[in-house]
């Protein structure tokens, strides 16, 4: 909704864009705008979106599963519409039924929230359901990070560069590190987050998807053909963890109170509507392997957490260091490292080069990008894809398929103990030092 609000501000949506909310609530359209912004203070700042979303959103109380009540709910309008489902995973089975009961006007299209199905099954039924409502090209399987410019420059750095393409592999590429830490704690969303937990929550899908846009092969075309075929091709070469595997290659642990940001944070089993029974991590790391002639032997390590002492949304190269170096060993040269950082988005290189005055010592740079803020946030940038019928960021159902493939065997083993749930205190930088190397952005 404030993507919605925003992009009419700024008036890129068509004069006749209206959006029907459907809820169990029995509210109006004042009372659902309540909920949605609820107002702060004297100084409201939610006035603006308010105003944006007067009018263009109205709310109709109704039980989705109920074909009857379906109906009239969509009776107003014959022209096509856009469902967007954002539900719990249990109700979407009854929900895409009644909606393929009834009908969807010609040249309609359906988007999914994740969570995509709680597991390749689930996932799978998804799919089955969603085929029986619409052809696949018109169902959108949403990832908002896929819409975040520095995520799709990952595109142009590698395809529009000369000089990365020849580098792009395990001879040249010692690691790929994909950092995504939260300050955020859990935010009210306990009711989702605690049967989801980090790896689900973040790995399974937009952490999985930069790894893919990373480790791809060059596609033909950004056509959302060939985008998509090679990011399934990587999915699928993604090692599936046998048992003893998943203790080596993953790590979860939980957060207990501290202090985050200066602001006190309970333990997260203290979280209103968290079942401590459950052992839902809020911090997951996974070194995923590529068997693939291009990537056996450069492991890729993601990780995510909440409640931790810093923001660091990004993804790191780092090169092999260079081998026979002509320079003295006290001068040791370091990696050069390619990091893409988001939000603020920035593009770093670093290089060796002389130490300042002494042609025989090496010194480090850091060649920095600092791109312009995203001017349409990334969810406005995928409704808008929604809208124009261009599925080329958004999962296509073999995506959502293989995702799972590879998280089952992680999530079985987590289940059967192999891997001890461990715990840091919010506001720490996590259960262990935090990965290196980075290229410290906070001091820049
Ligand atoms: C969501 C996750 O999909 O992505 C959240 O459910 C997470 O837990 C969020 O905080 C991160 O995305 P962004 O764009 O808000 O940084």
């Amino acid at each position: 909704m404030p993507a919605v609000a925003s992009l009419l501000s700024d008036k890129r949506l068509p004069a006749d864009f209206r959006v029907t909310a459907v809820g169990r609530r029995d509210w109006d359209d004042r009372a659902y705008l309540d909920w949605l912004l609820p107002r702060s203070g004297r100084t409201d700042q939610t006035e603006p979106t308010r105003r944006a979303l007067e009018g263009v959103v109205v709310y109709r109380a109704a039980d989705l599963a109920d074909p009857h009540q379906l109906r009239i709910v969509l009776a107003p309008t014959s022209d096509p519409i856009v469902v967007y489902l954002a539900l719990p995973p249990d109700v979407f089975t009854p929900v895409i039924s009644a909606i393929t009961e009834t009908g969807l006007p010609s040249g309609s299209r359906v988007v999914v929230e994740k969570p995509f199905g709680i597991d390749l099954a689930s996932a799978h039924e998804l799919n089955r359901l969603l085929h029986g409502l619409l052809p696949e090209e018109s169902v959108y399987r949403i990832d908002h990070f896929l819409h975040k410019q520095t995520v799709q420059n990952i595109l142009g750095l590698r395809f529009a560069n000369r000089v990365f393409e020849p580098a792009w592999s395990k001879a040249h590429i010692e690691d790929v590190q994909i950092v995504w830490d939260e300050t955020l704690g859990l935010e009210g969303r306990a009711g989702y987050y605690d049967r989801a937990g980090a790896l689900l929550d973040m790995i399974q899908n937009h952490l999985l998807q930069l790894l893919a846009l990373v480790a791809m092969e060059r596609p033909s075309s950004l056509g959302p053909g060939d985008l998509r075929d090679r990011k399934v091709e990587v999915l699928r070469a993604i090692r599936r963890f046998e048992p003893a595997e998943v203790a080596a290659h993953s790590g979860r642990a939980r957060y207990t109170a501290g202090v985050v940001a200066g602001r006190a944070m309970p333990s997260y089993v203290d979280e209103p509507r968290v079942d401590p029974s459950r052992d839902t991590e809020t911090y997951a790391e996974v070194e995923f392997l590529i068997d693939t002639p291009r990537w056996a032997g450069t492991p890729f390590r993601l990780r995510t957490g909440k409640a931790l002492a810093r923001t660091r949304r990004e993804i790191t190269i780092r090169f092999r260091d260079v081998r026979n170096v002509v320079f003295p060993e006290a001068t040791a040269a370091s990696s050069n490292l390619l990091q893409l950082t988001l939000d603020p988005d920035t593009i770093t290189f670093r290089l060796n080069i002389n130490g300042a005055g002494d042609p025989f010592t090496l010194e480090t740079v850091d060649l920095d990008a600092h791109l312009a803020a995203q001017e349409i946030p990334a969810y406005g940038r995928l409704l808008l894809g929604v809208l124009d019928g261009d599925p080329t960021f958004s999962i296509r159902d073999d995506e959502a398929e293989e995702a799972w493939r590879v998280i089952e065997p992680i999530v079985a083993g987590w289940r059967a103990g192999l891997v001890p749930l461990g715990e840091y205190v919010a506001g720490s930088a996590g259960p262990h030092p935090e990965p290196q190397p980075v290229v410290d952005q906070s001091s820049r």
